[in-house]
């Protein structure tokens, strides 16, 4: 691709130099003065001017305009642009080479309205400061974005990082006017290994650009860049509400739901891992992609097992890439097994002795009712329990006698 357009680039100089040659004779334009390349100390983030050539100073007729061509350091690739301006403000990574050149360019009635671009060009090469502990800068740098909530960026040592060495993550983005430091660092071990960025501090859709350097008793460490966008880095969380379910003798339903969040469902896609044990005991694995939370599968014998797992991403009509989530629980069709293993021994118990309460409350309730029903018979079947129960109380009974007596008339209210 880069090979194409530089190609082409070349083929469209050639065309208009012999256009050039050809209608305006000996016109040539010199190459802009003066350019500079000014680091305004945002992680990389450089001002490049420059002024016209002194020899076009007298001619008025027509304006000049500037080809800026600089090497981009995160996409690794030439960027070409005209500009009339005497200036661009561009992000490098300042830890490898930067590379700018710049053609004049004329076009309109001085040069008969051919456009004549200057064979030389202005360039320019930046070299990166070479101070600092060699190579102990931060390794396998790393964004996660999780459930599009907070994001939390890691990195790891080199392992010629000193001992003493104290790592910094500075952020900056273009609504920040400085670099910003991490808010909140993630240690392990008393060592900086990350930062975490509450939810909504960083905005989505816009180049965020990262810089982790350092110092140590031996010098300062290397600084290390990195550039993302943070929609491009999301890991969703695993899908937790699995349903599974024969919706006939011959189908089986599997449904399930991501956790609530702020991920749109249109974005969502699912990868289903399903896990099928034959009637003889052969197990075969299968991976199925889908763009609905649903699957209907054919099954046929009762005596085979179905068990499914799912994960789930974003998909590449939202953002340019994510990360899978982690698979959720099993679930399984016949789940007997799933169960009892997900349940455990102590669970298991624990309801046991619950149903034994149970059980033992109820047939004490029952007798003490059948108790109070067949005293009321012996005292005055016509009496209502109503007009008993007042008489009662106001006699001198025990309270353990009033509470047989309510309970006989929970007990008359069923019975009727
Ligand atoms: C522009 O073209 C005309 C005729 O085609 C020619 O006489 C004139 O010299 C040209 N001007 C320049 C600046 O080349
Ligand atoms: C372009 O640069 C080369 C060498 O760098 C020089 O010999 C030549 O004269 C320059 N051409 C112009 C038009 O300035
Ligand atoms: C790290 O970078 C930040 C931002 O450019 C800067 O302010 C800070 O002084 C640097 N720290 C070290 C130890 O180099
Ligand atoms: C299921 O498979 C077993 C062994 O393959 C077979 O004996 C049984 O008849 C099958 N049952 C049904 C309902 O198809």
């Amino acid at each position: 691709m880069a090979n194409k357009s530089n190609v082409l680039h070349s083929l469209m100089l050639i065309f208009i130099t012999w256009r050039g040659s050809k209608r305006c004779c000996a016109m040539t334009v010199d190459p802009p003065e003066d350019l500079a390349v000014l680091d305004s100390g945002r992680l990389g983030q450089m001002q490049i001017t420059w002024n016209p050539p002194g020899s076009l100073t007298k001619m008025t007729k027509c304006l000049p305009q500037y080809q800026l061509e600089y090497f981009n350091t995160y996409k690794n690739n030439w960027e070409t642009l005209r500009t009339p301006m005497r200036t661009y403000s561009t992000q490098f990574d300042p830890s490898k080479d930067v590379h700018i050149r710049v053609y004049t360019i004329l076009n309109g009635e001085c040069t008969n309205n051919t456009m004549v671009m200057s064979k030389n060009c202005t360039e320019t090469i930046l070299k990166p400061p070479s101070t600092g502990v060699l190579d102990a800068e931060a390794e396998a740098f790393i964004c996660v974005y999780h459930n599009m909530e907070n994001l939390e960026c890691s990195w790891t040592r080199s392992l010629k990082t000193p001992p003493s060495a104290l790592q910094n993550l500075y952020f900056w983005h273009k609504s920040l006017d400085q670099a910003v430091e991490c808010p909140s660092y993630l240690l392990s071990g008393g060592i900086r290994k990350g930062c975490n960025f509450p939810e909504k501090s960083l905005p989505e859709f816009t180049d965020i650009y990262f810089c982790v350097n350092g110092s140590s008793r031996d010098g300062p460490l290397k600084a290390t860049f990195f550039s993302l966008q943070i929609q491009n880095q999301v890991k969703v969380t695993a899908p937790d509400k699995l349903h599974l379910q024969t919706s006939s003798d011959t189908e089986l339903e599997f449904h399930w739901e991501n956790p609530a969040g702020r991920l749109p469902a249109h974005c969502l896609e699912w990868e289903v891992r399903h896990r099928h044990v034959g009637a003889d005991g052969k197990i075969s694995l299968n991976h199925i992609h889908t763009e609905k939370p649903r699957l209907t599968l054919p099954f046929s014998n009762s005596s085979e097992r179905n068990c499914f797992q799912v994960r789930s991403r974003l998909n590449s009509y939202c953002v340019d890439q994510s990360f899978w989530s982690d698979w959720s629980h099993e679930t399984c069709h016949p789940d007997l097994e799933n169960r009892e293993s997900t349940l455990g021994p102590e669970m298991n118990f624990v309801s046991i002795y619950i149903y034994i309460a149970v059980v033992i409350i109820v047939i004490l309730v029952v007798s003490l009712c059948v108790w109070a029903a067949v005293n009321m018979r012996k005292s005055g079947p016509q009496k209502k329990v109503d007009s008993l129960l007042p008489k009662l109380l106001t006699n001198n009974l025990t309270r353990r006698v009033s509470k047989i007596y309510s309970g006989k008339k929970i007990c008359t209210d069923v019975v009727v």
